[in-house]
C-alpha cells in the first residue's frame, strides 16, 4: 500500500445475502462481517454491527422487497457512523423505487426523488446495476451523492456474453422502448441484430405490446430487459413473437424480481430459458456482478484518495 493510501473498507452484509456478500468480498479482497438482526415479537428490528469498524464501510443490501430494508439502511448507516465509520458506501445491486420518477396523477408521491434523497442523506457513495432511470439521465440526479460516487454498472454486457455462448445468431428484442439502452449495449458487444417493442401499460398485470417491424421467422429470440416483475410484459411479447414464427424465445434480465407466479406466467407463454444476474438471488442467476462491483469499489476508494482533505 502507498503511504497515506486509503485502507480497504469493511463489507457489512445481512445473512440473507451471505452468498453474494462472499462473492463480492472475494472479488474485492474485503474483510466482511454479518450484521446481526433480531425481530422482536411486535415486529420491530434490532440490528447489531461489529463494534470495531474501520473508517470506511461498505453495506451490501439489494433492494427488492424494499420497504423494511430501507429502515434497516437507516439504522445501519447511522450506527456505522457512531461506531467510527467516516465514509459509508451502499452497494444496492437492485435499486428500488426508481420507476415512479414523476407524478403520473396529481397527488402521487414521486418515490424516486424521495427515496433517492433519503439514501443520499445516509451514504457517501452508491453503487448499483441497471437502475431504472427513464426520465432522469444520471444516478446522481436520483441519488444526489457527489457525482463521482454514484456509480452505475450494467448487467447487459455479461448477459450478452452468456447469450453468445448459448444461442447462435440470436435476435435481441427489448419488450418496451425503455429497454432500448440495455438491448443496444448488449447487441453491440457481439454484433447481434436487435429491435425494441412498444408497450402500453393499463395496470399492474395488464400490458399491451406491439412487435417491431422486423422478420422474426425462424429466429432464436432473446427478450432482454432490466427487470421482469409480474412477468406479464415478457409473456405478452413472447406470445406475439411465437405467433410471428420465432423459433424460440428466451429471457435475459438483470434483476429477477419475479413477483408471485411470474416465472410460471412466462413459461406458460412459451419462454424457454430464463437467465438473470445475481443482483437479486434467484435460481435463474447465470452471471455474477461481483467483479464489476469490486472494480467500482476500487474506483470509489481511488476517488477518496484524491479528494482534498
Ligand atoms: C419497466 O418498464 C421495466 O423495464 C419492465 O418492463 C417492467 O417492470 C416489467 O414489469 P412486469 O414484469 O410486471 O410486466
Amino acid at each position: 500500500m502507498q503511504p497515506n493510501a486509503t485502507p480497504k473498507p469493511m463489507l457489512l452484509f445481512f445473512d440473507d445475502e451471505r452468498e453474494s456478500a462472499y462473492r463480492l468480498a472475494q472479488a474485492a479482497c474485503l474483510q466482511h462481517r454479518a450484521i446481526e438482526r433480531h425481530r422482536f415479537p411486535d415486529g420491530e428490528l434490532k440490528l447489531r454491527l461489529p463494534e470495531a469498524l474501520p473508517s470506511r464501510v461498505v453495506i451490501l443490501r439489494t433492494l427488492n422487497d424494499p420497504n423494511e430494508k430501507l429502515l434497516e439502511l437507516l439504522l445501519v448507516a447511522q450506527t456505522a457512523r457512531t461506531l467510527g465509520a467516516r465514509h459509508v458506501t451502499l452497494v444496492a445491486p437492485y435499486l428500488a423505487y426508481m420507476r415512479q420518477d414523476i407524478a403520473f396523477h396529481p397527488g402521487e408521491a414521486i418515490s424516486q426523488r424521495i427515496v433517492g434523497k433519503f439514501l443520499a442523506s445516509l451514504f457517501d457513495a452508491v453503487v448499483t446495476v441497471d437502475p431504472h432511470l427513464h426520465r432522469v439521465s444520471t444516478l446522481q440526479e436520483a441519488i444526489p451523492v457527489p457525482n463521482a460516487n454514484a456509480i452505475v454498472l450494467s448487467g447487459a454486457p455479461l448477459l450478452a456474453d452468456l447469450i453468445a455462448a448459448r444461442r447462435t445468431q440470436p435476435l435481441l428484442v427489448g419488450p418496451d422502448e425503455e429497454s432500448a439502452q440495455w438491448v443496444a449495449l448488449a447487441a453491440s458487444r457481439h454484433g447481434f441484430d436487435y429491435a425494441v417493442c412498444r408497450k402500453v401499460r393499463h395496470g399492474d398485470r395488464a400490458v399491451e405490446v406491439a412487435l417491431p417491424k422486423l422478420a422474426v421467422q425462424g429466429r432464436a429470440v432473446v427478450l432482454l430487459d432490466d427487470v421482469a416483475s409480474t412477468g406479464h410484459t415478457v409473456a405478452q411479447a413472447t406470445r406475439l413473437l411465437l405467433a410471428a414464427g420465432a423459433a424460440s424465445v428466451d429471457v435475459a434480465v438483470t434483476h429477477a424480481l419475479f413477483a408471485g407466479d411470474a416465472l410460471q406466467v412466462m413459461r406458460d407463454a412459451g419462454v424457454q430459458e430464463v437467465w438473470s444476474t445475481d443482483c437479486i438471488a434467484h435460481p435463474s442467476n447465470a452471471v455474477s456482478m461481483a467483479t464489476s462491483i469490486a472494480q467500482a469499489l476500487d474506483q470509489i476508494t481511488h476517488n477518496s484518495n484524491h479528494e482534498p482533505h
